[in-house]
């Protein structure tokens, strides 16, 4: 039997792609391609020793996913595959929304038509929004920001109704800000482009690609004024969707867990912990608030650790040491680095 893993090349897909393998398990990787490089695939292959299987298409065609279904005993889906641009998706969300729910709906579909048994779902601290009370617990009011957000709560309620209509189980994960690389460097997050993430823009500074990180807003009601964050580090984040698909959930059909550290960390305890790692002060100027930008957001995960048996491991420390592995400026170039666009 076989754990379907839909944008398995992606960021978070290709390090919980190792972590199945790692746990045993066969992988189908389903990916597009669209954010991710082929490389990727030879770098799992070489992490896991194994001739991982992947499939090239679109996981929101039906006649995509049919011969997968046909050809591979899958029994649990790990569905990653999403557009995952917070500003993208406010200037075009009808391609946000088709795209993010039609391969939830086709996946769903397929699912179900297949008895199969357990289907975890990549969703977001951004079903939050702004306005939670902390930590943000599971039952914090939802409130997107965004069309990407709101994709990720819809994602959920469909899965959550076709769970209650079907046999499978649906475990929806609320990834807060995953940080880090598998401690090889040979898998990651290094956006070529302009990332709109906190750490691959300190990292960009870093190795000398960018002067000064701009700081937006410093004038919340924090310890110091910047935003505050849960970040987690991505080996954490895979080791969650192992346990989601091992936990017993009986008799529930849908559940909705955080993955977080449960602790926040400024922007400036950030550039601190960074200038720390690698050794050199991190230029920056305070530039005003983005809109949306909530003051404050950390996870409450008892939940994930009650059920799941989950809790993250890894130090700050840590996450910043295997990020700087994979993107600090290497003598002889390296081929290892997937182009990543912004990601939420
Ligand atoms: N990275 C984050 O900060 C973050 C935070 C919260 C939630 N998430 C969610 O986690 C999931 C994975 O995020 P990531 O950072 O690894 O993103 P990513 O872009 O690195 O990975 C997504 C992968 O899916 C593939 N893909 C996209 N659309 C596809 C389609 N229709 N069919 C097949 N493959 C397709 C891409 O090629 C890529 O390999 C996404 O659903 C994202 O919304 C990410």
């Amino acid at each position: 039997m076989a754990t379907l893993v839909t944008g398995g090349a992606g960021y978070i897909g290709s390090h919980t792609t190792v972590a199945l393998h790692d746990a045993g398990r066969e992988v189908v990787v389903l990916d597009d391609f669209s954010n991710a490089s082929r490389r990727v695939i030879d770098a799992i292959r070489s992490l896991t020793g194994s001739d991982l299987v992947v499939v090239e298409g679109d996981a929101g065609d039906p006649g995509v996913l049919e011969p997968v279904f046909a050809r591979y005993r899958i029994d649990s889906v790990v569905h990653f595959a999403a557009r995952k641009s917070v500003s993208e998706s406010v200037a075009d969300p009808l391609g946000y929304y088709r795209a993010n729910l039609g391969s939830v709906i086709a996946l769903a579909a397929a699912v179900v038509d297949r008895g199969v048994g357990r289907v975890v779902f990549s969703s977001s601290a951004a079903v939050y929004g702004a306005t939670s009370t902390l930590p943000v617990t599971e039952d914090s009011p939802t409130a997107p920001e965004s069309p990407y957000g709101a994709t990720k709560l819809m994602g959920e309620r469909i899965l959550a109704d076709a769970a209650a209509a079907s046999q499978m189980t649906a475990v929806m994960l609320r990834y807060f800000n995953p940080v880090g690389a598998h401690p090889s460097g040979l898998i990651g997050e290094d956006p070529s482009g302009e990332p709109s993430n906190l750490v691959p823009r300190i990292m960009q500074v870093a190795s000398g690609r960018r002067d000064r990180l701009e700081v937006f807003g410093g004038d919340y009601s924090t310890v110091d004024g910047t935003a505050v964050r849960d970040y987690v580090h991505v080996m954490d984040l895979a080791e969650g969707h192992v346990s989601a698909l091992e936990a017993d959930l009986t008799p529930e059909s849908s559940r909705i867990y955080n993955l977080g550290t449960g602790a926040g960390t400024t922007v400036l305890q950030m550039l601190a912990e960074v200038s720390d790692v690698v050794g050199v002060p991190i230029a920056y100027e305070v530039a005003p608030r983005r809109p949306g930008d909530p003051a404050a957001s950390w996870a409450d995960c008892t939940r994930a650790h009650h059920e799941l048996g989950w809790q993250a491991r890894r130090s700050l420390k840590e996450m910043l040491a295997d990020h700087w592995n994979l993107t600090r400026p290497h003598p002889e170039p390296t081929d290892s680095s997937p182009p990543h666009p912004p990601s939420t």
